[in-house]
């Protein structure tokens, strides 16, 4: 029997900066199906992003998902995976109010969820907070420039990172992040050039989702990836199934075998 693949942790993915390494590659997952195939696939990190709240949930922005769904959805993640890093994301709410709430939400992840790590949005304002869940012995993954957690701030959901003194900002805050404790940080639609100085700025691994390609790794939410609902399709997604329009048309010849009587048949039904 093989043995099963030595899993991963956040000492090893902090190590993984390019060139030297190869870029790493994160997808988020919310059940244990999809977790299993993406661990399967040599996915890196899986993370439980709070995009649940709208690719599985149906709500239209991240802000309504609750610590009870993120945990309950990073459970299922957990159980499934062999290799992967599996990271939850803090939801909204969840580390803005105390620091000490915080560190609590923060160990409900590792303790109630398995998970490896947790992400969380945010620059300079965030510093206090992570280094206290990074004091906690809880790895921290960032997250800069798109963060939709500030969409009422932002005013819709709109490209980071533009305009005179911007990229030294996001450079200077991702600078602290890296101080403050983050192993890797996640850079979300933000311009290539950007994306770029900032990956040249720091020492720990940076993520990009819509930030072009000279990040240290990738991501992507895997219901984009695999064409699973969503009609809006973003700039930087690219399709490489068509998982919903597969289910709708299995459905759709469901029904019409149960309506003509195909199904089910002989083969199909218990014998006496
Ligand atoms: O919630 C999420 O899926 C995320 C990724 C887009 C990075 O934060």
């Amino acid at each position: 029997m093989n043995a099963p693949p030595k899993r991963l942790n956040a000492v090893a993915i902090r190590k993984r900066k390019r060139p030297a390494s190869e870029p790493l590659v994160m997808l988020t997952a919310y059940d244990f199906p999809t977790a299993r195939a993406l661990d399967a696939a040599g996915v890196d990190i899986l993370l439980v992003g709070d995009s649940l709240a709208m690719v599985v949930l149906g709500y239209e922005s991240t802000l309504p998902v609750t610590m009870e769904e993120m945990l309950h959805h990073t459970r299922a993640v957990a159980r499934a995976r062999t290799r992967a890093l599996v990271v939850g994301d803090m939801p909204w709410m969840s580390y803005h109010a105390g620091i000490s709430e915080a560190v609590t939400n923060a160990g409900r992840f590792i303790k109630e969820a398995g998970a490896d790590a947790v992400k969380l949005e945010g620059g300079l304002e965030r510093l206090e907070v992570i280094r206290a869940v990074v004091s906690a012995q809880i790895p921290v993954m960032g997250h800069l420039g798109l963060t939709p957690q500030s969409v009422l701030k932002f005013g819709g959901y709109r490209v980071q990172g533009r305009g005179a003194g911007a990229v030294e900002a996001l450079t200077e805050a991702a600078r602290a992040l890296e101080e403050a404790g983050c192993f890797a940080l996640v850079l979300e639609g933000v311009p290539r050039a950007a994306a770029r100085t900032i990956t040249e700025a720091v020492g720990i691994p940076t993520i990009g989702i819509g930030a072009g390609p000279d990040t240290d790794g990738q991501v992507l939410v895997i219901h984009d990836l695999a064409g699973f609902g969503g009609e809006v399709v973003p700039r930087f997604v690219r399709r490489y199934a068509e998982v919903g329009k597969t289910l709708t048309d299995a459905a759709r010849r469901f029904a019409d075998d149960v309506k003509a009587g195909r199904y089910p048949d002989e083969s199909e039904t218990y014998p006496e």
